[in-house]
Parts: C-alpha cells; structure tokens; sequence
C-alpha cells in the first residue's frame, strides 16, 4: 500500500485504526467512517474478511493479525508508526471483543473460556495501549466497551466482567489522558443482521446498527464534545435514549447514575 497515493486521494488526513473491523458492527461503522471521508485501517485475523473488504472501497488498508499475539501487535504499532511519520493523525478504535453463548452456571465455564475472554476483551487492548505509550505514541482512543459494564445479570458472565475490566482500563486512561481525546462506549445490545454477537442475546431488543454507528461518527466528529463517556440505552418503551457521561469526580469512575440525558434516537427492534 503507497501511503502517497491515500494522501493525494483524501482531502481529510485522518486515519482510524479500526482494530475489530471484520464483525457486525466493524463492517457497519468503516462504512459510516468512509462515508465521513476518514481513512480507515482495519484489523481483525480474518484475512478473506479484510481483503474483501478492501475491494469494496470499506477500508483502504489492513493488517491481519491476532490482537492477543505479540508479534501481531508489533506489526500493527508498525504501521501507525508509518502514517504518523507521514503527517496523518491517527485514533485507535477498539472494537474487537467475544461474546459466548451463555453456558449456564459458572461452573460449565472451562479455563480457556476464561482465559480467552480476558486475553481478547481486556488484555489484548491493555497491552496494546501499553506497547502505544512505550513508542510515544499517545492516540486519541476510543474504547467499545458496553452497557454490561455497569449491570450484571445470568447472560455471559464473563463477558460482564471483562466489560466491566475494560471500563476501568478507559477510565484510568482517561486519568492520565496527556492530551489525547479517550471515548468510552457504553451501548446496550446492537443488531447487525445474522452477523455481530447481538444476534446471540436473540429475546432483547436491540439498537439497529446504523442508527448506533451513525451516532458514534457524530461523537468522533466533535459533537458531545464535553463528554468522554455515552450510554446508548433501551428503555421500557423500547425508546433508545443517549446520555453523556464523564469520570466522577469523587471516584475517577464513571458512575451510572451520573449520566446526563442528552437525546433519543430511535426505536429499538428485535
Ligand atoms: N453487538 C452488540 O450487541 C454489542 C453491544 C455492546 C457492545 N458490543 C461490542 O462491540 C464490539 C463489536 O461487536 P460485534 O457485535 O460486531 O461482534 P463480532 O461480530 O463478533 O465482532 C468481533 C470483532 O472482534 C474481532 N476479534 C475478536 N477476537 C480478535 C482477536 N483476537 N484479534 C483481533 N480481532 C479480534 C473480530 O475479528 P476476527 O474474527 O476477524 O478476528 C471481529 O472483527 C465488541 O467489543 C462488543 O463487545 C457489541
């Protein structure tokens, strides 16, 4: 990929590393992302996804790679490298995660399935932002985490508790920000068609993805500008209500009943 030839077909000189970009909800926001003149590099292990992707004008470049896998890290901190010297302000947009089908009690989980859903949904990005920091690089980051990170309930256990891990790893980022914009998203169950681990959680309703990614490209655009975290959620109605939310002051957390109202936007479906 000839980085020279993206600069002289994009006015905007803004790139997202859009790192989970194969899924549900990966596919639906490069689109939104392109269709708002950014230049998106995606990631995610399946290459046939990635080049496809490609193809169809959703991404302009890629690496494949393992976010858990150290040396797949290293390839992806090599290319943010490249366009940061090239003059592109880069954001990384954490997208990736695993969701399992809800195996009953805790004690039908087995040590790789709490292994793997540490190492994708936290540690993966831990590292990553670890690795980041240690090359200079502080990014303008935003996080996908989820409403689960603030209830629980008998659905995927670990997912609620690895959620809820990532949102204490952005508010500590946030802490310490040094300048960068961070953004948490917290949004309640997307759907995105058969793909997306929203079509697992199949008796909820659901955000309509584009509805959800739209929303998500206002905030990176600028707006909601005084807030660093969002809540996308279902009330009783099936009313989709989006609040803003910041760390509070008295624990650095950010604390669901500090939420403010900021808008609806739309009607859940199932
Ligand atoms: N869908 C919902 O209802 C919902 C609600 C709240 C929050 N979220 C969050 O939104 C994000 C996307 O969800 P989704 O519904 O689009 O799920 P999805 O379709 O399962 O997509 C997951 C993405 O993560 C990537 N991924 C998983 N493990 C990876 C690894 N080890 N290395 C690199 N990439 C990896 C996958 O790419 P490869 O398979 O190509 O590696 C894929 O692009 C997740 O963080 C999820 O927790 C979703």
């Amino acid at each position: 990929m000839n980085l020279d030839n993206i600069m002289m077909n994009e006015e905007k000189k803004e790139v997202i590393f859009l790192l989970g970009a194969t899924g549900g909800i990966g596919k639906l926001l490069a689109e939104e992302l392109k269709r708002n003149e950014y230049i998106i590099v995606g990631n995610g292990r399946k290459e046939n996804v990635l080049i496809s992707m490609k193809n169809e004008g959703k991404i302009d470049d890629y690496v494949v790679g393992d976010l858990t896998n150290d040396e797949d890290r290293k390839k992806i901190i090599e290319k943010i490298k490249e366009y940061v010297n090239k003059g592109y302000k880069v954001t990384v947009f954490y997208n990736i995660g695993i969701l399992y089908d809800y195996p009953g009690e805790f004690k039908n989980y087995t040590n790789k399935m709490i292994d793997d859903s540490y190492e994708i949904n936290v540690k993966s990005i831990e590292k990553m932002d670890n690795e980041l920091e240690k090359n200079d690089l502080y990014l303008d980051t935003i996080y996908m985490v989820s409403i689960s990170a603030f209830y629980r309930g008998n659905w995927d256990h670990e997912y609620q508790k690895t959620k809820a891990a990532l949102k204490a790893h952005a508010e500590l980022q946030i802490l310490n920000s040094n300048g960068r914009r961070i953004i948490a998203l917290f949004p309640d169950t997307i759907k995105t068609g058969e793909e997306g681990m929203g079509s697992k959680l199949k008796e909820y309703p659901k955000i309509p993805g584009e509805i959800f990614v739209k929303k998500v490209v206002e905030i990176i655009n600028g707006k909601y500008k005084e807030y660093s975290g969002f809540i996308f959620e279902i009330d009783n109605n099936n009313i989709i209500k989006l609040y803003g939310i910041n760390p509070s002051k008295i624990t650095n957390a950010f604390e669901y009943l500090e939420k403010e109202f900021i808008e609806e936007i739309g009607k859940a479906v199932y």
